[in-house]
């Protein structure tokens, strides 16, 4: 009996994901669809959540993370239908009526579901509102959004000088501020935008580069009076809002797609189409990079859906060359990091990575865990303050690595062991379900 490529093992709730390459080497073939965007998902449900009415929200992922969201919003009051991709009805309270629960709001892992509802919260007076996350989240930097909701007058309290979860939010009637954020981060971005909606006059944030833009494109569908200067990457929202209910259609999430379009790119032989992806310009830096690598990816059928650009990616396996990836391309393609650094490992020469160091607040410290990892399998990879170096085309072996309870870490380590000798034991591979709850199954379908 041939053993099976890709299996899977679980013991004591904790999954270990096992890649079990056949000395006649693999190849990735077929059409993959993928879960519905992150970022698209939170922000539907919020933004469904404090509008007025009915939205409707098609294709809205499934992963632990927006499952915090939708938990913690219907704790605050709105009415959200059972989580499906078909369809969720989410029944909004209206700008500034949200409920003060009686119980803890729990973000899970969600770095996004924290930060972003935390710029809601501030804003509604005379509420009391306690949140917390779990031990990764719990450890990550707060302060991003709690000093630029300060500015605005907010009350909030929280550990290690009111910088870390749990925290405990007194709601107030803020004041609109101009906040010139030092970090490109949507996060940040769009906390303090939600902010805005409950506060008379204009709020404006400036970042230093542009971070992803869904916050900005859903409030416009959404009703509410939206400002974009692209020259100085600024953002401003009149206050107070009224937000209407809303059609929304998520589009797959390039970041998941990003986990294919490396293995077919660094697996000989392959040729996937993954579709129905989405291709918002601030998320496709790694398709700008890959093109650099002079991986061989082809935009098929693009579309507009739902004010979002979407396309079919058709990706063959070809020799990659090295790169450097900084400066202003980072924030868009944050989250696709940990999955270039395994590109980088089959390309040739030596690809530098620098202005990561957010990666270091992430749901682990990316930059460390894919340098120790990667390195268990033989590859060369240093570890830099702000980014990484990888030299390419060296050859890997099979052994037991760990995820760190970081999804997009132990998806990565998947596609690196694609490549390399004998087997991979990937510890903690539960994690994807945050953001890719069906990876696993889809992995083993692909792989012939
Ligand atoms: C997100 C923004 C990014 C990204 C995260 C999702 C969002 O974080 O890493 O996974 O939905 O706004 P930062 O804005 O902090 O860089």
């Amino acid at each position: 009996m041939i053993a099976a490529v890709v299996s899977t093992k679980i013991t004591n709730s904790q999954e270990t994901l096992i890649i079990q390459r056949p000395k006649s080497g693999i190849c990735l073939k077929g059409n993959i669809s993928i879960p519905g965007d992150k970022s698209i998902s939170h922000r539907a449900l919020m933004l469904g959540a404090i509008a007025q009415g009915q939205t409707n929200i098609q294709g809205l992922l499934l992963g632990e993370d927006p499952r915090s969201t939708a938990r913690c919003f219907s704790l605050l009051g709105a009415n959200i239908s059972q989580l499906n991709t078909e369809l969720v009805e989410v029944n909004g309270v209206g700008v500034g009526n949200l409920t003060e629960p009686s119980r803890v709001l729990d973000c899970g892992n969600s770095g996004t579901t924290m930060r972003l509802m935390l710029g809601i919260l501030a804003s509604h007076p005379e509420h009391f509102f306690t949140v917390t996350g779990d031990s990764s989240l719990v450890q990550r930097p707060m302060s991003r959004v709690i000093q630029p909701l300060t500015q605005m007058g907010s009350q909030i309290w929280g550990r290690k000088g009111n910088n870390l979860a749990p925290l405990a939010i007194q709601g107030q009637k803020l004041r609109p501020i101009h906040y010139h954020s030092p970090i490109a981060s949507a996060q940040v971005k769009s906390c303090i935008l939600f902010a805005g909606l409950m506060t008379e006059g204009k709020t404006t944030v400036t970042e230093p580069a542009l971070s992803r833009d869904h916050s900005e494109r859903m409030l416009k569908a959404f009703g509410a009076e939206i400002q974009v200067d692209p020259e100085t990457n600024s953002v401003t929202v009149t206050g107070p809002a009224k937000l209407k209910g809303q059609d929304v259609v998520v589009p797959g999430d390039i970041s998941s797609a990003a986990f294919w379009l490396v293995a077919a790119a660094i697996v000989p032989g392959s040729e996937l189409v993954i579709e129905n992806v989405g291709v918002n310009p601030t998320r496709t830096g790694i398709l700008e990079v890959m093109e650099m690598m002079e991986a061989d990816i082809i935009q098929e059928n693009q579309r507009v859906v739902a004010g979002e650009p979407v396309a079919d990616l058709r990706v063959r396996y070809s020799r990659l060359k090295a790169c450097e990836i900084s400066g202003s391309i980072i924030p868009r393609l944050i989250d696709e990091i940990p999955i270039l650094a395994v590109a980088a490992m089959f390309a040739e020469g030596t690809t530098v990575i620098r202005d990561a160091a957010e990666l270091r607040v992430k749901e682990s410290d990316r930059l460390a865990v894919m340098a120790t990892q990667l390195q268990k399998l033989g590859a060369r990879v240093t570890e830099l303050p702000d980014g990484l170096e990888i030299t390419g085309g060296i050859s890997i072996t099979g052994t037991d690595v760990e995820s760190d309870g970081d999804h997009r870490i132990a998806m990565s380590l998947a596609i690196a062991a694609l490549n390399a000798d004998g087997i991979t034991n990937i510890h903690q591979a539960e994690a994807a379900s945050i953001s890719y709850p069906n990876f696993a199954k889809t992995l083993q379908q692909i792989c012939t």
